[in-house]
């Protein structure tokens, strides 16, 4: 048994340096074009300086409030004044912002940065406005996941607001995709037809009471706004994907989902999917969990689950902090990463069960699923891997190319709705140890693969 454990090991890691340096090989032409470049600059001066990244953020999550470019520029440099060592083009800015021509230049140069950084992970602000990007994607072999923006909603109407954009989104999505061209690698797996309308929704944007000290309030609240969107995604033939959050509501998402899809009129459909966070330190109980559900429940089609890292780290230490809790999350990086392996392999055993979803930037996470599904004699129309807009588009490319199941997590929304989102992936980019960053700096591809 420990032998032939250490064989697969052995054969597994050796299909994953092949197919991680295929996959590399065809990432698309490596020069940035000189907007990327200048973000690119942005996120890597942020993440050498922990004051400057603090003022950016700030800066960031307040600009939606600003109602001029004055006052744009007036809170920029409040920001600006607290970091001490600042590189020669933020003294540039502060100097300018000493006249009123001044800071309306600089207030129109920081919104339109913003803006523009914005627009790198936001494929537009309604479903409709992303109909053409979605569909660009499909062509090129991608298929996405249309995310609506919003999430912690504080008031019902705020809630049945979000649960009527859900369902709006569903169907200007169903009444385009049948004139998008066939894609077999993404319309079935051996399981059956793959829907080309897929959504993904967060339970705090459908509820404002879901807290951790009452969760059945929160799940009865959510489920009451889930189940319509439900029943219109299988009439339409659409997956709907709940998204996790942070830890304290995982629970209770977890709960609400497994209640309203055994609900008899949703046993048979629509497709829908979870996820699962490896950053948590109890994600392979909750792993567990969702496999024992889904081997018992007669529902089809067969739940995706979508394992991810977590975008959530940040929040998580910092609460645990205040309360002096343990975190719920591995500290360190390198924990997170070989989780997500033995995660990776328990959810591919679990077919026909679950569909697998893998979802990373991280290539020698993606290689490493991808060669764990052909040990298991598996093809690649078994597995997807998934992406997000903005962050993965040259691995998605690369993965395609390859004739891979690939989804593109693409957020629509307005600014203001997209604020928490646009900060966690800034976080991510201008985090020390992001995958991405050591790509991007030419990390050798060796260390790129080597074992977490
Ligand atoms: C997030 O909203 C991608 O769902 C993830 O950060």
């Amino acid at each position: 048994m420990e032998a032939e454990l250490q064989r697969v090991g052995r054969a597994v890691e050796a299909e994953l340096q092949r197919i991680g340096r295929l996959i590399h090989a065809a990432f698309p032409g490596r020069g940035l074009n000189p907007l990327r470049a200048l973000d690119h600059k942005a996120m890597e001066l942020a993440s050498q300086d922990m004051e400057l990244r603090a003022a950016l953020f700030r800066f960031v999550d307040v600009t939606p409030a600003c109602r001029s470019l004055d006052d744009l520029a007036r809170h920029l440099t409040g920001y600006l004044d607290e970091v001490d060592a600042r590189p020669p083009p933020l003294e540039a800015a502060m100097k300018m912002s000493g006249t009123k021509a001044g800071r309306a230049a600089l207030g129109a140069a920081a919104a339109a940065g913003v803006r523009r950084m914005a627009h790198r992970f936001i494929v537009g602000e309604t479903p409709r406005a992303a109909l053409r990007s979605i569909r660009d994607l499909w062509e090129h072999g991608a298929a996405v996941s249309l995310d609506l923006l919003g999430e912690t909603t504080v008031t019902e109407a705020e809630a049945d607001h979000y649960a009527a954009r859900c369902v709006d989104a569903l169907e200007t999505l169903a009444a385009a995709a049948p004139r998008w061209p066939g894609r077999p690698v993404l319309e079935a797996d051996s399981l059956g037809p793959l829907p080309r309308v897929n959504l993904s929704a967060k339970v705090s944007a459908l509820t404002p009471l879901l807290r951790p000290e009452a969760p059945e309030l929160g799940r009865e609240d959510a489920a009451r706004r889930m189940r319509p969107v439900l029943a219109r995604a299988k009439e339409l033939g659409a997956h709907l994907h709940i998204d996790m959050e942070s830890v304290d509501t995982q629970e209770a998402t977890l709960d609400l989902v497994f209640e309203l899809l055994d609900e008899p009129e949703l046993r048979d459909g629509p497709s829908a999917g979870i996820v699962i966070q490896a950053y948590l330190r109890e994600s392979p109980e909750q792993l567990e969990r969702v496999i024992d559900w889904a081997r018992g429940t007669g529902r089809r089609p067969p739940l995706v689950v979508r394992l991810v890292k977590g975008a959530y780290w940040d929040q998580e230490v910092v609460e645990a902090r205040q309360h002096g809790w343990t975190p719920p999350v591995f500290e360190a990086k390198r924990e997170s990463d070989r989780n997500f392996e033995v995660l990776t392999r328990r959810l591919l055993e679990s077919w026909p069960y679950l569909r697998p979803a893998i979802a990373s930037h991280n290539l020698r996470s993606v290689a490493h699923a991808v060669a764990y599904n052909r040990e298991l004699g598996r093809e690649h129309r078994e597995l997807e891997l998934q992406v997000l807009r903005g962050l993965g588009d040259d691995l998605a490319a690369a993965l395609t190319q390859h004739g891979m199941r690939v989804r593109v997590y693409c957020p629509v929304g307005d600014l203001v709705a997209g604020m928490a989102y646009l900060v966690r992936r800034l976080l991510e980019n201008t985090a020390n140890e992001s995958f991405l960053g050591e790509q991007q700096r030419g990390t050798p591809i060796e260390e790129l693969l080597a074992a977490p």
